[in-house]
């Protein structure tokens, strides 16, 4: 996995700081953020989702040390520590910070080979933290793959995912699905992961770049309640999947189908908005990747779009702004379908499109959204890139 070194300066800007805060030379490592085509909310209930990398994401400069201490800086942050390996404890501590997210995956690879020693790291990212691109799961897999590397472990992708995922679950304490860390593993350039999380297994799906890309469009309207939000959705989706039990047995709210959800006259209610939203979100991804297989992206961008308003209606994770944005950029010719993404409530959405029309959606969604809500929303463009890997 070792590649040339592509022209960012952050792989310098890191390896620069390495050298100023402990002298001598690092080895560089970079993991990505991601954006999801479709397959809301489907990760934590075993269905399948459709990641890409993005051409941004988050460099490490490290080195191991004799010392068992982990020292670690970054550049976008103040906040430096420098934790005794014995001290890194089974639970993020408050006084960490952002270093939690690398004492985790320390921690839960610990569980899988003997870390001897410590390591010095230097982190610095260019994904927008908490706009739905995943930065912290950008982090976790660049950790787990540095160490992985200066360690002489040679785990794998997958298990590096999973360690990275385990971080964020139990030693953060966030109970997200596998889906952005494998995604900022495993996913490759020109390519979507089809990732079914009941697994997991997945498959590289190419993405002709040339007919489509993906513009995301930020808000600016903070993601409020993602957090409550978030882990009232997992219960309700785990209530839900309790009740089908009693009818069929599956282990997976994303095993079912739209006739069990008829059968079950007891699911009603918001438990069986919350599951509908499940059962027909896993049959856009089935239709989406036979549209990408046959190269249809006007059918792959209705599939975005409808993924939006099931997420939006019976799902409930969208929010005025959201739906504003995502209409807004459907208006322009060229726009092939729209979507929240991340996990929605705010933060940023995303518009499949020409790549001939990018300007114009641009200037469009910057009036009409601007008009009604007052707030400029700012814009990237985005390329399928490649997943986690070394500078040489
Ligand atoms: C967040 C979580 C993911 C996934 C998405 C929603 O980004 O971290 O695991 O559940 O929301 O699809």
């Amino acid at each position: 996995m070792t590649r040339t070194v592509p022209p960012s300066p952050l792989v310098d800007a890191v390896r620069t700081r390495f050298q100023s805060e402990f002298g001598g030379e690092p080895r560089v490592f970079f993991a990505p953020g991601r954006v999801n085509l479709v397959g809301a909310h489907l990760d934590y209930n075993g269905g399948d989702v459709l990641p890409m990398a993005v051409d941004r994401g988050l460099y490490v400069a490290a080195r191991r040390i004799e010392a068992p201490v982990l020292r670690l800086c970054s550049l976008d942050q103040e906040l430096s520590v420098a934790v005794p390996a014995a001290d890194v404890g089974e639970r993020a501590r408050e006084g960490h910070g952002w270093a939690a997210y690398p004492l985790g995956v320390w921690r839960m690879m610990g569980g899988h080979a003997p870390l001897a020693g410590g390591v010095e790291m230097v982190f610095a990212g260019d994904v927008p933290m908490a706009s739905g691109l995943s930065s912290s799961a950008a982090l976790e897999v660049a950790t787990a793959f540095a160490f992985d590397r200066l360690f002489g472990l040679e785990l794998g992708a997958e298990k590096l995912a999973a360690i990275a995922h385990d971080a964020e679950t139990r030693y953060v304490g966030l109970s997200c699905g596998i889906m952005d860390q494998f995604a900022s593993a495993l996913c490759r350039p020109h390519h979507v992961l089809l990732l079914h999380c009941a697994g997991p297994s997945y498959e590289h799906v190419p993405l002709d770049g040339g007919s489509c890309e993906v513009l995301v469009m930020d808000t600016r309207k903070p993601r409020e309640l993602a957090d409550t939000g978030f882990n009232q959705r997992v219960a309700e989706c785990r209530r839900a999947l309790e009740v089908l039990q009693h009818h069929r047995h599956e282990s997976w709210l994303a095993a079912y189908g739209p006739a069990d959800l008829e059968a079950a006259a007891d699911l009603e209610g918001v438990l069986l908005r919350r599951a509908r939203h499940v059962v027909t979100e896993m049959e856009r991804v089935a239709e989406a990747v036979a549209a990408l297989r046959r190269g249809d992206v006007a059918r792959l961008g209705t599939m975005l779009s409808s993924s939006h308003e099931s997420a939006a209606t019976d799902y409930e994770v969208s929010c005025a702004e959201l739906d504003a944005i995502t209409a807004a950029a459907r208006e322009v010719e060229g726009v092939y379908g729209a979507r929240l993404t991340g996990a929605g409530f705010g933060g940023c959405a995303i518009a499949l499109l020409h790549p001939d029309c990018v300007q114009e959606v641009v200037a469009h969604v910057s009036r009409v959204f601007g008009g009604r809500f007052g707030v400029e929303p700012s814009f990237d463009r985005l390329r399928p890139g490649p997943g986690v890997r070394e500078f040489s």
